[in-house]
């Protein structure tokens, strides 16, 4: 198994670059289906999340050509099939978005229950909701989901979601954009890589409007043509080394970032006694003095956003005071709790409120990420505690952050990547 080894007390200094966000590649890849044309997407993440969708639909008959690192073209004209590897799918929790591409392309789809990071139950009802709305008739049966556009086409509908949900409203939109007729989306979750979606569908020829809004409406249409489209900075990359300084100290400024897309962050490292610089296309994020506690309630978008809450939970673990998370979104998302126990931290959970007495420091210990966001974490309180951390399982971190040890290491942290000798090497499908 692959781990880190962090040796911790560095301030973080210099210049990072933020890449391509994933949660808006990770649609925008099985989006590409439905494209009659050539898909120039740039600015894509090297993360394995987006490698595995492009291995997921290349299977399918899609042809992908590496510009460069981070630029590929897809062209899935030849593609007629529905039945895309299930091995593959069940792993990723996009490959949901699969389900909406497909019955906008050829009416049907044939994909398992996605899987993705663990913490509490993950249904897509609401997913469902939408497409069955649309005049799909959908059977989720033995961890697969069969779904088929009566007719052979998806109608516009009027569709109220009962819970704001990123996924749903990417997945209904993208079955959108080809149905016949108008969909109204109310009750639309309003992230940042919704618009990049709706703007990447936009530039294919499709007429979505209102992304970033509460009700999204989708004007369906015949085709979509191919186009070059740039995914925006992720957000929650951004947010994960802004954490990163607050906790271990120092001055980093942070490049290719879009300001309004971390307002919430950045409120928030200020009440905890950070300064950020807002620059127009990067934010300078120094912490020289101690850390205040704070509270935080999770929310969607425009609020203080689920995916950083494992990132912040664990910069507060060194703030002067009693500090109070309460995660908003996901049922139980403090499994990483237990971990930075092991490292010292004074945290006790009660539901979904973790509350957070600062300690003067944490001690190195053996630690494994629990996710994606958990194991970011992992990773920043090892940079600030006192001896080794050893974090286990970084395969979930390396779905998401591109380089992450190495951006880090550029900054000052004391990393050492150690692969497994009886681990498959892994090597991107789709790297350059
Ligand atoms: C997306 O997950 C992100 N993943 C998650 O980021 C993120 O935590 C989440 O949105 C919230 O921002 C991707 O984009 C690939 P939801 P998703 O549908 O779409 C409930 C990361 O770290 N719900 O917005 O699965 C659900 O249980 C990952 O990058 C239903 O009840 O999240 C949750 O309580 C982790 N029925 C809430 O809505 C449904 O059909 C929000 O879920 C769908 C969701």
């Amino acid at each position: 198994m692959d781990r880190y080894l962090i040796n911790g007390g560095k301030k973080l200094y210099g210049e990072v670059e933020i890449s391509g966000a994933k949660n808006a590649a990770v649609a925008m890849i099985p989006a590409a289906l439905m494209v009659d044309g050539v898909c120039r997407i740039e600015n894509m993440p090297q993360i394995s999340d987006t490698d595995m969708l492009m291995s997921i639909i290349s299977a399918l008959g899609a042809k992908i050509k590496v510009i460069d690192p981070t630029t590929v073209e897809i062209d899935c004209r030849s593609v007629h099939n529905c039945d895309a590897p299930y091995d593959k799918m069940r792993r990723i929790r996009a490959s949901y978005y699969l389900i909406g591409a497909m019955l906008g392309r050829f009416g049907c789809a044939k994909t398992t229950m996605p899987g993705g990071c663990n913490f509490g139950v993950r249904p897509i009802d609401q997913h469902i909701k939408g497409m069955v709305a649309m005049g799909a008739k959908v059977e989720v049966k033995n961890g697969f989901v069969y779904a088929e556009a009566r007719g052979g086409r998806l109608n516009g509908a009027r569709i109220y979601l009962d819970k704001v949900s990123v996924g749903a409203t990417m997945n209904i939109m993208i079955a959108a954009v080809m149905a016949s007729g108008r969909t109204v989306i109310e009750n639309a979750a309003r992230e940042p890589h919704i618009v990049d979606l709706a703007n990447f569908l936009n530039s294919m020829g499709a007429d979505v409007r209102g992304a970033g809004t509460d009700t999204i409406k989708v004007n369906g249409v015949e085709r979509l043509h191919g186009g070059t489209y740039s995914i925006i900075p992720d957000q929650i990359e951004a947010g994960t080394y802004m954490m990163a300084v607050a906790a271990a100290g120092g001055e980093v400024r942070i490049n290719n970032i879009i300001p309004k897309h971390l307002e919430c962050i950045s409120a928030k490292l200020v009440e905890m006694g950070v300064d950020v610089e807002e620059l127009e296309d990067a934010v300078i994020v120094r912490r020289e003095g101690p850390l205040r506690p704070t509270n935080v309630k999770t929310l969607p978008y425009p609020g203080f956003p689920t995916d950083m809450q494992p990132q912040i939970s664990t910069a507060l673990c060194f703030a002067n005071g009693t500090s109070f998370v309460t995660e908003g979104v996901w049922d139980n998302r403090y499994k990483y709790v237990n971990e930075l126990r092991k490292m010292g931290a004074n945290i006790e959970v009660s539901g979904r409120t973790a509350v957070i007495e600062g300690v003067p420091c944490l001690t190195g210990a053996p630690v494994a990420a629990c996710d994606l966001r958990a194991g970011a974490a992992m990773v920043i309180a090892g940079l600030c505690a006192n001896g080794v951390t050893e974090v286990e399982d970084v395969h979930f971190i390396e779905r998401g952050y591109e380089d992450f040890t190495g951006k880090l290491i550029r900054l000052g942290a004391d990393i050492t990547v150690v692969r497994d000798p009886d681990e498959p090497e892994k090597v991107p499908m789709f790297a350059v």
